[in-house]
């Protein structure tokens, strides 16, 4: 097996894992938590979500987290699905900024109350608005693999997002296995197809550990060629949106795991550490 030297590790726990929190998590809370996540030298950090607070409650404090970040200096990521929370965003000057469609009709339609088609339109709007402010661009395509409502998700659902994520100027691409249904087998061919089809795009494999598989799927889509991957603190997260959906790929395990095959991550384990230890008081 032939491995890269070094891979990028972005960090999700302050919005994709603390958003499927049910008590409220005190903001000076999640503040703690991105500091200590800042200091064990994550490259990026997700840590704001300017979706409706009335559909994700936990999140409503997106501001204050996004002011926060801006001023702790880090390069950090806000989720902004439609027009009003990019516009809510460049108000406090967030630098990456996030879109979600799913992959699946019912799940898409669940999450943001929205078709695909009319998802993927309004994506269009929110990337022209976006880099008139030169922001970074991530996609989210959520259950890339399978969903709790359509079961087997196809290549070809995978591929209608990802390709209008590319026409209309994403940086970057996030594949989620949002409700854990993935194995290596399919983790592989998938990315390998994706890579093939979308020469220079920049894929993220971002998974969730329901069945214990994560790891392994790591390992598949770094086989496939993948170097960035999400993961989350503690193991913090799921989806309010998908039943079933149990944690994110903890980034401790993520990060030991690189460390042993002798892979660069740039992360400081000690800190790193110290990090969990918080996150889990938080849950
Ligand atoms: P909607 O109700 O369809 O919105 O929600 P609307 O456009 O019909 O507007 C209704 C009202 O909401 C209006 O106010 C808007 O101004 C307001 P009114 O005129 O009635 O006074 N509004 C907003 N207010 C604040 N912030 C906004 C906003 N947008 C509209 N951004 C919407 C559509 C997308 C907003 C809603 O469905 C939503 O917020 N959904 C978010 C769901 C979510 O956060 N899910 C979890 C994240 S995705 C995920 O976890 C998967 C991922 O992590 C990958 C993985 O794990 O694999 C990414
Ligand atoms: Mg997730």
């Amino acid at each position: 097996m032939q491995f890269p030297k070094q891979v990028e590790i972005i960090e999700v726990g302050p919005r994709d894992g603390l958003q499927n929190e049910k008590k409220f998590v005190e903001t000076e809370q999640k503040k703690q938590l991105v500091e200590r996540l800042a200091q064990a030298g994550f490259s990026r950090i997700e840590t704001a979500s300017f979706v409706h607070p009335k559909a994700v409650p936990q999140m409503k404090d997106a501001l204050e987290l996004a002011n926060f970040s801006r001023e702790l200096d880090i390069t950090f990521l806000a989720l902004t699905p439609n027009q009003k929370a990019l516009s809510r965003a460049i108000e406090v000057g967030v630098p990456q900024i996030a879109v979600f469609v799913g992959a699946s009709e019912t799940f898409n339609e669940k999450n943001i109350n929205r078709s695909i088609a009319d998802s993927l339109a309004e994506c269009a709007e929110v990337f022209k608005k976006a880099k008139q402010h030169n922001l970074f661009i991530r996609g989210y395509v959520s259950m890339c693999f399978g969903c709790p409502y359509e079961g087997a998700v196809s290549y070809e659902q995978v591929k209608r997002v990802v390709s209008h994520f590319a026409e209309h100027g994403v940086d970057e691409i996030s594949i989620g296995d949002t409700n854990g249904q993935a194995n290596p087998k399919i983790v592989f061919e998938r990315f390998s197809q994706l890579t093939g089809d979308f020469p220079g795009m920049t894929f993220v494999a971002h998974f969730h550990d329901t069945n214990g598989f994560a790891y392994a799927n790591i390992l598949a889509a770094l086989q496939a060629g993948v170097t960035k991957f999400d993961s989350s603190v503690a193991g913090l997260g799921g989806c309010p949106f998908s039943p079933g959906a149990t944690g994110n790929v903890a980034t401790e395990k993520v990060v030991q795991l690189f460390s042993e095959m002798g892979i660069e991550t740039g992360i400081d384990e000690v800190k790193l550490k110290e990090a969990v230890l918080y996150a889990k008081m938080l849950k």
